[in-house]
């Protein structure tokens, strides 16, 4: 069954950005791409970093910290020092507004 959470009105997102969202006590990065919307979890599997503030280009954001690379749309690493990939979490957009599915 799924759990879809409302995280966040879509207007809250900028293209080629992340923000964090903390639904359920869940720390989330979600970004906006030019083809579509993905969240992954915020915090890098190599430390402390957020990648909500990691520099965003194509479908990889930079970890602000030591610089490994994820793909935003499945959490794999793409680029080291991180090894583990991070969490990828499903989106939906309905209404204008962000919705995460929490059950997976
Ligand atoms: Fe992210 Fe080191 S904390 S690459």
């Amino acid at each position: 069954m799924n759990n879809w959470i409302d995280v966040a009105a879509e207007a809250d997102l900028f293209e080629g950005a992340g923000i964090a969202v903390t639904p359920q006590n869940h720390d989330i990065a979600v970004f906006k791409l030019e083809d579509g919307v993905y969240a992954i979890n915020n915090e890098c599997s190599h430390g402390n970093a957020k990648l909500c503030d990691g520099f965003v280009e194509g479908h990889h954001v930079e970890c602000p910290f030591h610089q490994a690379l994820f793909d935003v749309r499945d959490g794999s690493v793409q680029c080291a020092p991180a090894t583990e990939p991070v969490k990828a979490w499903p989106v939906k957009i309905e209404n204008g507004r962000v919705f995460l599915d929490l059950q997976t």
